[in-house]
């Protein structure tokens, strides 16, 4: 090719770039996506493990080991427990089917005792804001109400005021100085169920408590790059912090992925219910150094430090709530390039689980590849059942908001809440 034709061919080139920048902009990163054939894999796989689970009023799925097809069941004290009939709320939302709300109707009341029992730990957002919660947003049930209510009043036990945050592990942990006091990143997803109390009849309290919560950890469990401390270990008495460290992660001070995954969430949850600009900065920032160092596939390994990637574990649950959360910050950020980015990148995380981590015919659950806790040597490369939830939740986040709806009223407008 001559220098002139090499001139002429750029220029059209150039040019035929600039009229395709002209071009209405395209609404979808992954125009092929189709979103509703995801759903309803989750509908199919949803369905198979209904005939698998035990019909003894107690039993929930949680997690099925690498090449078996057998789920391991739970009861309602388990942390996971909310996330099975949140899983099937999700189906109800997104079909409007009354198979769907009965079975969550059916399994959500199985964590009932929660509302009535003390305080086992932290958890009780996960699992009675994840199941009565999203009942209650859908069909505006005021026995749920009640539940949510009462589980609220619960949660703020484990508040200590000295300190200013949630007591996570009531209990003796390893590394945890009991009875010091510890606050785990994750309990930060839990601060929605208080939000939600105090705006819908609890005590104003639970508000202040959920406030003080996110500004103490955002004090202590962040270091300068924005990484978190999955637990931050304080004095009972004092305040003080004791110490930053790990339990779930590599090392202390690595970044485990799952942990900075609920910093992103959280934050994001508690600008929405705040209005605080001070919390939408602290999950841009987190959410900024999580993107930064992910995998060119997006599925971060299952601690952004640990010591042989790329031979580590996968965290697709990590990926899963992640994808969700960047589809939440991506309503509220106003810089236009970002807010895109941030949605961009979260259709990518939910094509890459719908390409190469969905189960199919593997057994039942909607995603493979999830690591649970891996310095205990428990659930590694595991389907668990928060993968599932998050990655529908994602899929529905991403549904409503290509159709131009608010992500948190229902998404079929046939489901009218009574309330
Ligand atoms: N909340 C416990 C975990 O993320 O594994």
């Amino acid at each position: 090719m001559t220098n002139k034709l090499q001139v002429l061919t750029s220029l059209v080139l150039i040019s035929l770039a600039i009229g395709c920048g002209n071009k209405k902009p395209q609404k979808s990163n992954n125009p092929t996506f189709d979103i509703d054939k995801q759903l309803a894999y989750c509908e199919q796989q949803a369905t198979k493990t209904l005939t698998l689970i035990p019909n003894d009023n107690k039993s929930i799925p949680r997690n099925i080991a690498p090449e078996s097809q057998e789920w391991r069941f739970i009861n309602y004290k388990d942390w996971t427990s909310g996330f099975w009939p949140g899983t099937l709320w999700y189906l109800y939302e997104n079909t409007n089917s009354a198979k769907w709300k009965e079975q969550a109707d059916s399994f959500s009341r199985y964590l009932t005792p929660l509302s009535v029992t003390p305080a086992l730990d932290h958890d009780l957002g996960f699992q009675v804001f994840n199941s009565f919660g999203n009942g209650y947003r859908l069909t505006g049930n005021p026995e749920y109400k009640e539940i949510i209510l009462k589980t609220a009043d619960t949660l703020a036990t484990l508040f200590n005021p000295k300190v200013g945050t949630i007591l996570s592990w009531p209990r003796e942990v390893p590394n945890m100085e009991w009875p010091q006091h510890n606050t785990i990143m994750d309990n930060m997803i839990n601060l929605e169920l208080l939000f939600w109390a105090s705006k819908n009849g609890g005590d104003k309290s639970l508000y202040d408590i959920a406030v003080s919560h996110a500004d103490v950890t955002m004090k202590n469990h962040f270091r300068p790059d924005y990484t978190s401390y999955h637990v931050v270990v304080y004095d009972r008495e004092t305040g003080e912090k004791i110490k930053g460290v790990t339990h779930q992660g590599y090392a202390d001070d690595s970044m485990w992925a799952r942990g900075q995954g609920w910093a992103i969430y959280g934050y994001t949850m508690v600008y929405r219910e705040t209005g605080d600009a001070k919390y939408l900065d602290q999950a841009q920032k987190t959410a900024k150094v999580y993107l930064e160092h992910l995998p060119n596939d997006l599925i971060p390994y299952w601690d952004f430090n640990a010591p042989n990637i790329p031979n580590e574990p996968r965290d697709a649950s990590a990926a899963a709530l992640v994808s969700s959360a960047l589809l939440e910050l991506s309503t509220f950020t106003k810089d236009s390039i970002l807010a895109k980015n941030y949605a961009d990148k979260a259709e990518k995380m939910l094509v890459e689980l719908s390409d190469n981590y969905q189960s199919k015919d593997k057994n039942s659950a909607f995603l493979l590849h999830s690591t649970g806790h891996k310095p205990n040597g428990s659930e590694i490369d595991y389907s668990i059942n928060y993968a599932d939830y998050y990655y529908v939740e994602a899929l529905l986040r991403l549904k409503k908001l290509k159709a131009g709806n608010s992500l948190t009223k229902p998404l079929s407008t046939d489901i009218k809440p009574k309330d």
